[in-house]
């Protein structure tokens, strides 16, 4: 059976008959020089894989002395690579790794070299990626370093083991047999699964974090996680609570400027280091959504952050400190981050990465970008991104966010004319930063397939992948994901290549689409509840958003409305202010339109969301067909569960249609076009 456990890492023997002799002629022997418990990793992930991949056992060898030798290593760990003198991998930095068909002693071998350890490890999964994709490596020149230098992982784990918007189980951290017992294979797997994505930070946990966290009776058990992951390259790191001190040692105040505060995080900070001595810092949510922070003490964010910053400072540590803020008494949800951030550009310390959220508002199926991207020059940052599918139909819909991530980060800001990407923006190219990261809320969770839906695994695949490279497209990126998880047969590649193109779309035209947003019920964030509610914070409810009158709909964010706009660079700005020239995904984001407003189709707008709500159904349903065609080349176990799981998703689609349909139409009191649908 396959219920997905081994994710991408699946070593299959190589169905294709001329690549599995090529592959079996190419891996005779195993040389790996040097004994670091990183290099072992290498050496056995390749043994694994190898064996698995071309059904032959693959001998280790002190030196190569066949043809088909696999050499891995770095020059100071082995007099082979040494000698070979790649002078590419000066330019591959710490973590980058070449992978290199030469001569060794007179004999064809492959090389896989690198500065450091692990750099030889991301240098094994990227040729067994290789291989998975039946890729020809008779002749490999492969070199690949990565774009950011933090690549994180957030978990948002209670201690009580809930997964907060997790829906795959409980938490992976089993608190109550770490530290004893540390060595549960599952710790490994999920390291595995990081690691061979280049993922080198995780978070494990809530962002809404428990202050206890902080006591040594936590600190004991994170020390054993962190002793697992260590050797896979990932440094742990932990959400903290900014009152601590008050919630933990009985403090009166939490005030970052007060001398016994700061004390008490410098003590507390070097306690983690006791534990961890590679530990590699904070995230921190702070007045936020009822969290503490610096603000509760008549302080900004920098004066917070940077506290926590300089007891981190002398161990090497950073601060992530988050950017997604909001309350209800301000206008507009869009502005906050941007309009509490930017005046404090230039005051957050070297080791602060400001983590902001891809988009504005929330993690939403589509969202124009933050405007700090492009804005923040003189401050760190990170984006934020969001694996588990909070508000694209938890573990129970498919849509995978290659899409949407890519559309982040080619998202043009023009800080510095046109082409300043967030992508180049990230990866330090538009601005000197010196931290560069990307953050992703992953949700694995005691699931045997780790993610609930087997699909999500394909958005925490695009996550790594583009972490490491922001430029690798979602369809490369997708490409690689179906053949490693399901196969490289033709037959099963058409199909679900079209299920995962279409599938992000089809999830935002069936709840929000043309640049609506947010119509969740509150709290659950699952199905719709776009009608007027009038009984929680205004900025939780679907009204707030959609601003539907019998005049029309959308949120004016011109300089008429919030004027949100202005807080883009031109000519972006420009283009949002006028509903002709902004993209018609995102029209009712930026403007409250008549329901007439004729939109380029020469529909109405309200036709125009009916036949997009329309479509969006249509699309699942077109996913249903793809997958049922391809039946006979996935396992029956992973067909059967996703089948399923898209009948959930066509009735839930169904839902969200005719519940927003009707509730604009009671608003509006207009006729549905011709030949529309009953609603169901
Ligand atoms: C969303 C989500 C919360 C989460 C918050 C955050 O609002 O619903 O569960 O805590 O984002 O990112 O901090």
């Amino acid at each position: 059976a396959e219920d997905g456990y081994r994710m991408w890492l699946r070593y299959d023997q190589v169905a294709d008959s001329e690549r599995l002799a090529q592959y079996r002629k190419h891996f005779t022997q195993l040389v790996v020089a040097g004994d670091s418990a990183t290099l072992e990793l290498a050496a056995a992930e390749l043994t694994r894989g190898i064996e698995g991949l071309t059904g032959r056992p693959v001998a280790r060898a002190d030196k190569a002395s066949r043809a088909g030798a696999l050499i891995v290593g770095t020059p100071n760990t082995s007099s082979t690579i040494a000698a070979l003198k790649m002078s590419k991998l000066t330019s591959l930095g710490q973590e980058g790794y070449l992978i290199s068909s030469r001569r060794v002693n007179g004999k064809p071998a492959t090389v896989i070299a690198a500065n450091t350890e692990v750099g030889a490890l991301y240098g094994a999964f990227a040729l067994l990626r290789q291989l998975q994709t039946h890729a020809d490596i008779s002749n490999l020149e492969l070199h690949s370093a990565p774009s950011v230098k933090h690549r994180v992982v957030n978990h948002w784990d209670n201690l009580n083991r809930l997964v907060e918007r997790g829906y795959a189980g409980l938490s992976l951290w089993d608190w109550g047999t770490l530290p004893a017992y540390k060595d549960n294979p599952r710790y490994h797997d999920y390291a595995r699964i990081n690691a061979s994505l280049g993922i080198n930070g995780t978070v494990i946990n809530n962002v809404n974090a428990d202050a206890r966290i902080l006591t040594d009776q936590f600190l004991e058990k994170a020390a054993a996680l962190a002793d697992v992951f260590r050797p896979y390259g990932i440094k742990l790191y932990l959400s903290v609570k900014f009152n601590s001190p008050m919630l933990l040692d009985g403090f009166e105040t939490a005030d970052p400027l007060d001398p016994d505060v700061q004390k008490w995080w410098q003590e507390r900070t070097k306690k983690v280091y006791d534990y961890i001595p590679d530990f590699g810092g904070f995230l921190v949510k702070a007045n936020s959504e009822g969290q503490p922070g610096p603000q509760d003490f008549g302080r900004n964010h920098a004066e917070g952050a940077n506290m926590l910053a300089e007891a981190l400072e002398p161990f090497g540590g950073v601060v992530f400190w988050r950017a997604f803020v909001y309350a209800p008494e301000q206008g507009d949800r869009f502005r906050e981050a941007y309009d509490e951030f930017m005046p404090l550009d230039g005051q957050f310390k070297d080791n602060v990465i400001v983590q902001i959220k891809n988009g504005p508002i929330d993690f939403q199926p589509r969202e124009p970008f933050s405007p700090l991207f492009g804005s923040l020059k003189k401050t760190n940052i990170a984006l934020e991104l969001q694996v588990t599918q909070e508000y694209f139909g938890f573990s129970y819909h498919l849509a995978y966010q290659g899409p949407l991530f890519a559309e982040a980060l080619n998202a043009d800001t023009y800080a510095k004319g046109e082409g300043s990407t967030i992508g180049k923006i990230l990866a330090g190219d538009i601005f000197e930063y010196q931290q560069t990261g990307m953050a992703a809320v992953i949700n694995p969770g005691t699931d045997r397939n780790w993610t609930g839906h087997p699909f999500v695994q394909s958005s925490w695949y695009a996550f790594g992948r583009m972490a490491w490279d922001y430029r690798l497209g979602s369809e490369t990126i997708a490409d690689e994901w179906l053949r490693m998880t399901f196969s490289n047969d033709p037959a099963l590649l058409q199909p679900l290549h079209e299920i995962m193109s279409i599938s992000r779309e089809a999830g935002v035209n069936y709840r929000s689409p043309l640049g609506l947003t947010h119509l969740y019920a509150q709290g659950h964030h699952y199905g719709p509840a776009p009608w007027h509610d009038k009984s929680g914070r205004p900025d939780w409810t679907a009204y707030y958003y959609h601003q539907a009158t019998k005049d029309g709909i959308g949120f004016d964010r011109t300089q008429s409305g919030s004027n949100a706009i202005e807080q883009y660079h031109e000519p972006l700005t420009q283009r949002f202010a006028n509903p002709d020239t902004t993209p018609e995904d995102l029209l009712l984001w930026f403007h409250h339109l008549s329901w007439r407003y004729e939109m380029d189709s020469g529909r109405s707008l309200w036709h125009e969301l009916v036949h997009k709500y329309d479509t969006g159904v249509a699309q699942v349903q077109q996913m249903q067909n793809l997958w049922d065609s391809a039946k006979d080349y996935v396992d029956t176990e992973r067909f059967e569960h996703v089948k399923a799981l898209l009948k959930i998703q066509e009735r839930d689609a169904i839902h969200w249609r005719d519940a927003c349909i009707s509730y604009f139409q009671s608003v509006n009191g207009l006729s549905l076009p011709k030949g529309s649908p009953k609603p169901a």
